[in-house]
């Protein structure tokens, strides 16, 4: 395999860095209590916070380092499986910068102090009380699963090329030595 069909290793680094936060946040989201009017951001609520704030600075980075250091070509196959591939990276670019900020503006409508990675505090994107904030609520939510959705799609694309094609698909992203 040459060399340049290969993601580089900082975009190899953060796909799985992310993709491991991205399990950890949904875990988070299920297992934290309710949120309801008048809940703090105590405890999972606060690690949701802290790990979905982390993953969008993540997604800031990894966007910045695929316009300077580019990533490779798409392999050759049918036409409407290189748009569908497209297609669906796009989406899960997109759907990882507007779910965390949906949620940021969530909680900032709630009064909460929001903090990157738990450390550092944040600008509220909202006044809190604000009601247009208060319906992103569920708006995230509802994307969260329409991510899920698509983050299926993408894993069974990698998976079909992987066992079915058994083409070069996955070696791009998870390189074996030789
Ligand atoms: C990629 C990042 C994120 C993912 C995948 C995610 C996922 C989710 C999911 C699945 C739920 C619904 C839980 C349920 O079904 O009960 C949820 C709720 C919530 N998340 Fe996130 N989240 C992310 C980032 C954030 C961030 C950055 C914040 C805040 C700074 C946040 C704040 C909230 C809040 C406040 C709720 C409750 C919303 C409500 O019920 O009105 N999330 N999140
Ligand atoms: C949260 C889960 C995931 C997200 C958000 C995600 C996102 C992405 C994105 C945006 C790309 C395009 C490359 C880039 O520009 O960075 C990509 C490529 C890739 N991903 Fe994922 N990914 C996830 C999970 C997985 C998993 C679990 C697998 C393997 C089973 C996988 C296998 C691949 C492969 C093989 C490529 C390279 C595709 C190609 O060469 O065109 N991904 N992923």
């Amino acid at each position: 395999m040459r060399q340049t069909t290969v993601y580089n290793p900082v975009a190899r680094a953060l796909h799985w860095g992310i993709f491991a936060l991205i399990a950890l946040e949904f875990a988070l989201a299920w297992l934290m209590p309710d949120v309801r009017r008048g809940t703090r951001p105590d405890g999972l609520i606060a690690w949701h916070v802290g790990v979905g704030t982390s993953i969008l600075l993540l997604m800031v980075l990894r966007l910045l380092w695929r316009v300077v250091a580019g990533a490779p070509g798409l392999l050759p196959g049918p036409t409407w499986q290189q748009h569908l591939a497209k297609l669906v990276h796009g989406l899960l670019y997109l759907g990882l910068l507007v779910l965390p900020l949906l949620g940021w503006a969530n909680a900032s409508s709630r009064g909460w102090s929001v903090q990157l990675a738990g450390l550092w505090t944040l600008p509220a994107l909202a006044p809190s009380g604000a009601r247009w904030a208060h319906e992103l609520g569920d708006v995230h939510q509802l994307l969260a699963y329409g991510l899920l959705g698509v983050i299926g799609l993408h894993v069974a694309g990698a998976l079909y090329h992987a066992v079915v094609e058994r083409d070069e698909t996955m070696r791009r992203m998870w390189p074996r030595r030789s």
